[in-house]
């Protein structure tokens, strides 16, 4: 019998490999050494976003920037140091924040089980239960076992981080780069559902696309007139406008409305169909490169790696 179970352990393991190797995500990977963690991060989120609607938002790019950049292993929240300069402090850091929430969370954590819940499932578990509070319903499964890294690199954000100006021939190339799709390349656009972007990143398309003072002729005129009284120069770097006009703290599928283009078709025309695909996609998305097992740390402050 005793063999038995043995023989029957190590099958299991061969079949289950990565899990056994502690190198898979999984549901409830705190159920037994944090059984509170979930609900401790979800109250935490929940309360606060009661209070600032524009949170998912920023959860949201925080874990897209997050999981580009080593992997999701928390290395965005990491504080730049004397000899090193940080993710944070690369330029594509522009409008990250919430940072504070999420040590609110880490300290909740760290007095109920120390050492125990890492920062990159927090960022993880923290970006859908704010917008599942948004929402009202519960949006994709979060599967966790993530581990911290200890290496944040401002360099490797600029590397990494999909610039505003990018094509699609870039896009495609940047994501390809983590093991994601076309197809997860544009139904994880579909984030821009919410949020703000700032002026200058895209005011070349309406003061001087083609360096003659022109307009992009693709975007809709009308909208491009909104858009200059809104943005009122090529170099405004402080005003920010709607990402999906007049939706723009509603997680929908209405962004896809404003792209007139065939691959979207399905996705413009069926939310729920949206929100399938978003789920998957965020699913691979959270899985980039993550540390599992023995690998990285369980960092006592999110900020400073141990
Ligand atoms: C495909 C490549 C992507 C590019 C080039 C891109 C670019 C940008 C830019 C330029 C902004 C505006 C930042 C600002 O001006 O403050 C932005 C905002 C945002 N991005 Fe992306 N993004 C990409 C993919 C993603 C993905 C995959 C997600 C999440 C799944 C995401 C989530 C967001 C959110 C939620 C905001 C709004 C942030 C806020 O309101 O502060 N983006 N993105
Ligand atoms: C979460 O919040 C609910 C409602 O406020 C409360 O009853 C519960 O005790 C909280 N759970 C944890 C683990 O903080
Ligand atoms: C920065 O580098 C110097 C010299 O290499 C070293 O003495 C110091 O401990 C480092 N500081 C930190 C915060 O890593
Ligand atoms: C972003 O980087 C700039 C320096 O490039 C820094 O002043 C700013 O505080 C950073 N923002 C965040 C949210 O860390
Ligand atoms: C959210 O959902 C709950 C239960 O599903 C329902 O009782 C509540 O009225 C909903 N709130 C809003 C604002 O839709
Ligand atoms: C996309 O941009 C790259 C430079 O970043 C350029 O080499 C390439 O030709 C562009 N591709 C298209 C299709 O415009
Ligand atoms: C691909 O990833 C590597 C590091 O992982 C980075 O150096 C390189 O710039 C990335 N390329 C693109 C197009 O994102
Ligand atoms: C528009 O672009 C051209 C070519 O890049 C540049 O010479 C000119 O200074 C730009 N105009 C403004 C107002 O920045
Ligand atoms: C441009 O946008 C306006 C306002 O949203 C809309 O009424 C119009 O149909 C659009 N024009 C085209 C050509 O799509
Ligand atoms: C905005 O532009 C001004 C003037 O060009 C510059 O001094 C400032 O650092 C910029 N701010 C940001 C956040 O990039
Ligand atoms: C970073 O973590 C690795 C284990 O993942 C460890 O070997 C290394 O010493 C750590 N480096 C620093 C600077 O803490």
């Amino acid at each position: 019998m005793e063999k038995f179970n043995n023989v029957s352990i190590l099958l299991l393991c061969i079949l289950t490999l990565q899990i056994c190797n502690g190198g898979e995500l999984r549901k409830q990977f705190y159920r037994t050494s944090c059984p509170q963690a979930e609900q401790i991060v979800q109250n935490v989120t929940w309360k606060r976003v009661a209070n600032n609607p524009v949170l998912p938002a920023k959860f949201l790019r925080m874990h897209f920037h997050d999981c580009f950049v080593r992997g999701c292993d928390g290395s965005v929240l990491i504080d730049s140091t004397t000899n090193n300069t940080a993710e944070k402090d690369a330029i594509p850091n522009r409008s990250l924040s919430g940072f504070d929430v999420i040590d609110e969370i880490k300290t909740q954590l760290e007095n109920t089980c120390p050492g125990i819940v890492s920062c990159a499932d927090i960022i993880a578990l923290a970006t859908r239960d704010s917008i599942s509070f948004q929402f009202n319903g519960s949006m994709w499964e979060v599967l966790t076992g993530r581990r911290d890294g200890n290496i944040s690199s401002a360099s490797e954000a600029l590397a990494n981080i999909p610039s505003p100006f990018a094509n699609f021939t870039n896009l495609r190339q940047s994501f390809a780069n983590k093991s994601l799709t076309v197809k997860d390349l544009v139904v994880l656009s579909g984030a821009h559902t919410i949020g703000v972007g700032h002026c200058n990143l895209f005011s070349n398309r309406l003061y001087n696309f083609t360096g003659k003072g022109d307009s992009d002729p693709s975007l809709n005129t009308t909208y491009a007139t909104t858009l200059r009284s809104q943005c009122r120069s090529l170099s405004d770097n402080t005003t920010t406008v709607e990402m999906d006009p007049g939706s723009s703290l509603t997680f929908d599928n209405h962004y896809f409305s404003s792209l007139k283009q065939e691959k979207v078709d399905e996705l413009t025309s069926s939310s729920s169909k949206f929100f399938t695909e978003f789920s998957q996609s965020m699913k691979r998305m959270g899985a980039i490169d993550v540390l599992t097992g023995n690998a990285g740390e369980i960092r006592k402050k999110c900020s400073v790696v141990n």
